[in-house]
């Protein structure tokens, strides 16, 4: 009894010291935190961030970011300028969000780990996720660097020898409502830069976004089950598409991009697997590629059921495209041959308007639809495209196309859906 009250007595200064320790811990954070409800400003730096780009920042922003999400006004969660804050683990910041508002400003840098066993096999696909926000808007001007050398490396597209593995999306938006993204540098992702799925109604604008040439995967902007989506002004120059649009993507609007280099605009590939796809109302409007192997590319596999129409690619400009136009309805990147199918997505109601540059292969116009599901409804109108340096000449090839032309169309458009039709180049003009 005495020893149990006597080491009380000596417990007591301890346990007092530790719980007002603990209570100032707590009153600090509480002053941090108080502070930034009142200005709404979240800043990593009040959450422990060191932005040394050494230290491990991931654990700040997510705390700042729970922060502000349960901020009952509007709240800026800031990466301060000036700094390098390292992710070096998968950070997933999600709503729904207390205010009707919350913004990321990036004013510095936000690196991720160069090292790829800081992934567990459990997520290797995502960096930095958001999900289920409603009013996000990501903007700033800094920088969001995916660090991708090593995965690059260990690509079994480069490496042939090695295992084809997942590797991370730098920045992805899942089930946003209202979200905007604008005035950000995106670079050296480890896969896709930026990822919209199962969002509605957004608004991409003013990002730059870059990686090698040689970057396996790299897409740009990838769009998946998404509608009412705008991407205007920004600049992408990656290893793959430099905007691909996936299944279920609706009311689509892109305008003012330039790409290259990369593998240009694509809808698709749609309907692997024998699955169906739809996608519908798509604008790519005053767009520029330059150095692509694509330019304006519908890609779907034979199999497959659903429809992709309702699109136009106008008011284009290309330089040293491959394929500068293209519906392409017997896709394969499998080992195996992919086997001639009855069914196919149905493409339709697709115009090419507009559009004038210089080819590096002779394939400028390319029709190559299902022998099942003909496309129809393809317009072609006021396109000049000829071999790059004069080289030749540039061809249009049909099957199973229904078009119809409007105004020039060079080269010369096929006349019936099943031909080649050769231009002899004229000399090529300036862009
Ligand atoms: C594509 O979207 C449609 C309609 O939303 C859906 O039924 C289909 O399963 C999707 N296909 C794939 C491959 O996810
Ligand atoms: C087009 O050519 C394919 C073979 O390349 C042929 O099977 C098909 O019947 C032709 N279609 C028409 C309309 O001539």
């Amino acid at each position: 009894m005495a020893s149990t009250r006597l080491q009380l007595v000596f417990l007591a200064p301890i346990i007092a010291l530790l719980v007002s320790s603990r209570a100032l811990g707590a009153a600090a954070m509480a002053g941090s935190s108080l502070a930034a409800a009142q200005s709404g400003v979240f800043s990593l730096d009040s959450y422990g961030a060191r932005g040394d780009g050494t230290h491990d920042d991931a654990q700040a922003l997510s705390n700042a970011w729970k922060a502000a999400c349960a901020s009952p006004r509007p709240a800026v969660v800031l990466v301060p300028g000036g700094k390098r804050y390292l992710l070096s683990e998968v950070v997933k910041l999600s709503g729904p969000c207390r205010s009707a508002s919350v913004t990321l400003t990036v004013q510095g840098t936000l690196v991720a780990s160069p090292n790829r066993a800081d992934w567990s096999d459990r997520d290797r696909r995502h960096w930095i996720v958001f999900r289920a926000v409603d009013g996000l808007t990501v903007n700033g001007g800094g920088v969001i660097d995916g660090n991708g050398e090593t995965w690059w490396k260990n690509s079994c597209k480069i490496n042939k020898a090695l295992p084809c593995k997942e590797a991370p999306t730098a920045l992805s938006f899942h089930y946003c409502t209202s979200l905007r993204v604008q005035d950000l540098k995106i670079v050296n992702s480890q896969q896709i830069h930026m990822s919209i799925e199962d969002c509605t109604n957004v608004q991409v604008a003013g990002l730059s976004i870059t990686a090698p040439g040689t970057s396996p995967n790299t897409d740009g902007i990838h769009i998946t089950r998404s509608n009412a989506v705008q991407v205007t002004n920004c600049k992408i120059k990656t290893g793959d598409d430099c905007i691909s649009i996936e299944n279920g993507t609706h009311n689509l609007h892109v305008s003012h991009v330039v790409c290259g280099p990369g593998h240009g605009i694509s809808i698709g590939s749609l309907g692997d697997d024998d699955s169906r796809a739809e996608v519908s109302g798509i604008t790519v409007d005053s767009v520029r590629l330059y150095g692509t192997t694509n330019g304006a590319r519908i890609k779907t596999y034979q199999g497959g059921s659903g429809y992709a129409r309702d699109i136009t690619f106008q008011n284009m400009v290309m330089g040293g495209v491959k394929n500068p136009i293209i519906i392409d309805q017997s896709y394969c990147d499998r080992a195996k041959p992919c086997r001639e199918q009855g069914s196919a997505v149905e493409v339709s109601n697709v115009v090419f308007r507009n559009i004038r540059g210089t080819t590096v292969t002779k394939d400028a116009i390319k029709l190559s639809c299902s022998r099942n599901a003909p496309c129809h409804g393809i317009t072609l109108q006021n396109i000049d495209l000829r071999m790059e340096g004069g080289n030749g000449a540039a061809e249009s090839t049909c099957q199973n196309a229904k078009w119809r032309k409007a105004g020039t169309v060079l080269p010369q458009p096929c006349t019936s859906q099943n031909e080649t039709r050769r231009q002899v180049a004229a000399t090529e003009q300036p862009l």
